[in-house]
């Protein structure tokens, strides 16, 4: 097997600095050490994917680099004695794509600690809509809930809800029973928001409080936040006594200024979320909801399918313009 060859996406650091990216072979011979082969049917595209393609050192430090942080496909080789041979399991995280060579290829090699068996009621298609921006989701709400914010404890606020993360948060917990307040993003796009199941839809200046109080009118039980800087503030502050708030990323800024009242006086949580070294038990629990109670009604709808790894191109410009919608997905075996 080490001496087959299979296609793959090469990208190159050339000697001007600048990066080129083609479709090529490799061979098994040159993917990293581990203890699985993994045959990939389906990968997904995420920002971080994006960056990486295009030479981002912040996410990939070595080239020539195949990119790809998540990956969904069958077991072709095991030295350990956790998978067999033709299992099917999914991967989001740890290392993949990043600066081991990742999904973006027909076979990649990997630790066994970080291959998550296939849940069942879940397809390999399926696993890859939710990827890393799905599990992220998922784990948000979870942790969220595990805190204590149930249901008849009042409105859930969700920012960034149109993104990848915010509109799979934003389903899951109308599906788990909460009601969910989301905040639009910058077009208008209330009417995708009510369809996922939003009672309501607010405006990015209503969700980010410029008066400088520490602590507003209590409206949420909790709040799950995609954006950070004043709108993940203003949420914290509008948080209501003992009420969650979970941050995971920084799409509006990378800073976080808030007083300290919202934790001494109303006891709010700030939660942090990480999908990346989630651990091990934990990222099961989340994939096994994700396959059961909250496995979605409507993945086809926030779903485009791209043929083959030519087609992840024309995508990869989109996601970079900010012009991404919903998830995109890359069938590969
Ligand atoms: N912690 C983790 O493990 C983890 C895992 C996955 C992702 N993340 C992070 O989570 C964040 C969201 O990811 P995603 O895939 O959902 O991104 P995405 O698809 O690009 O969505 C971002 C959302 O935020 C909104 N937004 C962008 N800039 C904003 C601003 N300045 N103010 C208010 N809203 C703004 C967007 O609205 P428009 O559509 O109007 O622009 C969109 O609704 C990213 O920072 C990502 O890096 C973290």
């Amino acid at each position: 097997m080490e001496n087959s060859t299979f296609k793959a996406m090469i990208v190159t650091e050339n000697a001007d600095k600048t990066f080129s990216r083609e479709i090529g072979e490799k061979r098994i011979s040159d993917l990293p050490e581990g203890d699985v082969v993994i045959k990939v049917e389906y990968s997904s595209l995420n920002y971080k994917d994006a960056l990486s393609a295009t030479g981002n050192k912040g996410v990939s430090r070595n080239y020539p680099h195949t990119p790809g942080i998540d990956a969904a496909g069958t077991v072709a080789e095991s030295n350990c004695d956790r998978f067999t041979v033709g299992e099917e399991v999914l991967i989001t995280g740890y290392d993949l794509g990043m600066n081991t060579s990742g999904g973006y290829q027909e076979y990649i090699r990997v630790p066994e600690n970080w291959v998550v068996k296939l849940p069942e009621n879940l397809s390999l298609r399926e696993a890859m809509i939710y990827g890393t921006a799905g599990f992220t989701a998922a784990l948000s709400c979870y942790k969220m809930i595990g805190n204590g914010v149930t249901p008849g404890d009042g409105p859930v606020l969700v920012t960034g809800a149109t993104g990848g993360v915010g509109s799979i948060a934003l389903s899951i917990l109308v599906k788990a029973g909460y009601e969910v307040v989301a905040v639009n993003g910058i077009v208008d796009e209330t009417d995708y928001l009510l369809k996922l199941g939003a009672k309501e839809v607010i405006s990015i200046e209503e969700a980010d409080d410029q008066s400088g109080r520490p602590l507003l009118r209590p409206r949420w039980a909790g709040a799950i936040d995609t954006v950070a800087g004043n709108i993940l503030s203003t949420a914290i502050k509008t948080t209501k006594y003992g009420g969650s708030v979970t941050c995971c990323g920084n799409v509006g800024s990378a800073e976080l200024s808030s007083s300290i009242y919202p934790f001494i006086i109303n006891g709010v949580s700030l939660l942090g979320i990480d999908s990346v070294n989630c651990p091990v038990d934990t990222r099961m629990a989340v994939w096994n909801r994700i396959a059961s109670d909250w496995k979605l009604d409507h993945l086809e709808a926030i779903t485009t399918e791209l043929d083959g790894l030519e087609a992840l191109d024309e995508r990869i410009s989109l996601i970079l313009q900010g012009k991404n919608r919903g998830r995109a997905i890359v069938k590969i075996g």
